[in-house]
């Protein structure tokens, strides 16, 4: 070997290079209330909020009167330029694009300072007006260049499209060249306390797909202190002999639908309307598996046949659990909690099981409640949420178009 070659090496690792298009990598997603003080019942009630609520770019247009922030679950550190500059985005499975509040951001919902400026990036740069991204991207104003403007719920973000490097990883960092992302200079509602979205969605806009990378997956900590690892590319693999996969259904929006084709409790399948479910051509119904929406709701058809079952099997007077965005709890006065059969949600060609401590909550004033729930008015979707996959590694294939899911101890990978 060449004396120099180590030297090489060694060299190489410390100078961050960059790619156009990485292998793979591991990064990690923290929990939006993992810096707040805030109580057992208070995280309950603040993810059933979110769920209920929480509105897919599907659901504006006949939603939008709703007073509800869309807003998402877990949040992703990275930078962006030459020399880094830190950004904290949401990872959102159901966004398209990626973008972060500018240093020129007027009004916008948060100031976490300093907010990326590109002046400051020799890696930055404007792209062509003409440019597929410039024309393709949402509320595209053809009279300003590379223009966008996302209709949210609760307001819009605008601003235009760039491109710059962004350095992720963690332990491993990694660089990747000529990123397209929105420069937000307004922006309405509340993102947590983020600076803006990172899109993971099929749309060629997201982080997955513009770093060329066929797959992805994640593992949710139960603990929202801890950090729950996110992994892109060849580095996402599940293990196991129990793997379980669904195949992705095909529509036109970049949301990943499945098939949810049943529910059971315990060995008891649930006369479920066969409309509840599918995907129907209108954009409307589906069932789409999100990384942004805390814990599992599902349409009234569906959720209404699934607390009669709960109410049918519970010997406890019902209660009200309003007040933490709940629909079906019960009162536990001086009975321990009851022993739950499983529920079993049948996708098409792989069954998820839920152990009772996957679907129902004891809050510190004794009421035991269902922890799925129904959404609010005008919402068509049912959505698999991320309490119900706590400790189960899951990983989007978009090569072969399929979900698989795998019990896993998030904190060992
Ligand atoms: C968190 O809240 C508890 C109870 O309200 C309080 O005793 C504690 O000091 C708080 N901790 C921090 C870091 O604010
Ligand atoms: C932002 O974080 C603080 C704690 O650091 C928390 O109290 C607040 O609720 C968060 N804001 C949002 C919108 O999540
Ligand atoms: C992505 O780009 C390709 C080629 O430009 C196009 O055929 C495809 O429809 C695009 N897909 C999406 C989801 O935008
Ligand atoms: C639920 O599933 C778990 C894990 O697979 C199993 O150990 C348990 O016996 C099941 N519970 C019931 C009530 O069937």
């Amino acid at each position: 070997m060449p004396p120099f070659l180590p030297l090489l090496f060694f060299s190489l690792q410390i100078l961050n290079i960059a790619f156009s298009s990485p292998n793979g990598m591991r990064i990690e997603m923290s929990h939006i209330d993992s810096k707040g003080n805030f109580t057992q019942d208070e995280l309950i009630a603040r993810s059933a909020f979110l769920a209920k609520h929480r509105r897919l770019l599907i659901d504006t247009l006949d939603s939008v009167n709703l007073p509800l922030e869309y807003t998402g679950q877990y949040l992703i550190e990275l930078s962006i330029g030459t020399p880094p500059q830190p950004i904290t985005g949401i990872a959102d499975t159901g966004s398209d694009l990626i973008w972060t509040q500018c240093y020129n951001c007027k009004p916008c919902f948060s100031q976490p300072s300093p907010l990326y400026d590109p002046r400051k990036s020799k890696s930055a740069s404007n792209l062509p007006c003409d440019c597929n991204a410039c024309v393709n991207v949402d509320g595209a104003n053809p009279d300003i260049c590379c223009s966008y403007s996302i209709l949210y719920g609760s307001g819009e973000t605008a601003g235009i499209l760039i491109s710059d490097t962004f350095t992720l990883g963690n332990p491993n960092e990694v660089s990747i060249l000529d990123m397209v992302f929105g420069c937000t200079s307004s922006s309405g509602g509340s993102f947590a306390n983020s600076t803006g979205i990172i899109g993971l969605s099929r749309s060629n806009f997201s982080l997955i797909s513009q770093i060329g990378m066929e797959k992805f997956s994640y593992c949710i900590h139960p603990n929202v202190k801890s950090v729950s690892p996110m992994f892109l590319g060849s580095s996402a693999v599940l293990k196991g002999t129990s793997v379980k996969s669904t195949p992705f259904v095909s529509s036109p929006a970049s949301f990943y639908y499945v098939s949810l084709t049943g529910i059971s409790l315990g060995s008891k399948l649930l006369t479920i309307p066969e409309t509840a479910f599918p995907l129907m051509e209108d954009g409307s119904g589906g069932v789409i598996i999100d990384s942004g929406t805390p814990l599992t709701r599902l349409v009234p058809d569906a959720f209404q046949v699934l607390s009669q079952e709960i109410k049918s099997i519970v010997n406890l007077p019902e209660a009200d659990g309003s007040a933490y965005h709940l629909s079906l709890c019960f009162s536990l006065g001086k009975s321990s909690v009851p022993n739950m059969p499983n529920i079993t949600f049948h996708f098409d060609g792989a069954d998820m099981k839920l152990t009772m401590d996957k679907y129902m909550v004891t809050l510190s004033n004794g009421l035991f409640c269902l922890y799925i729930l129904e959404p609010s008015g005008g919402i068509t979707n049912s959505i698999i949420g991320t309490y119900q996959m706590q400790n189960m590694h899951v990983l989007y294939d978009l090569k072969n178009d399929m979900l698989s899911f795998v019990e896993a101890d998030c904190s060992k990978l």
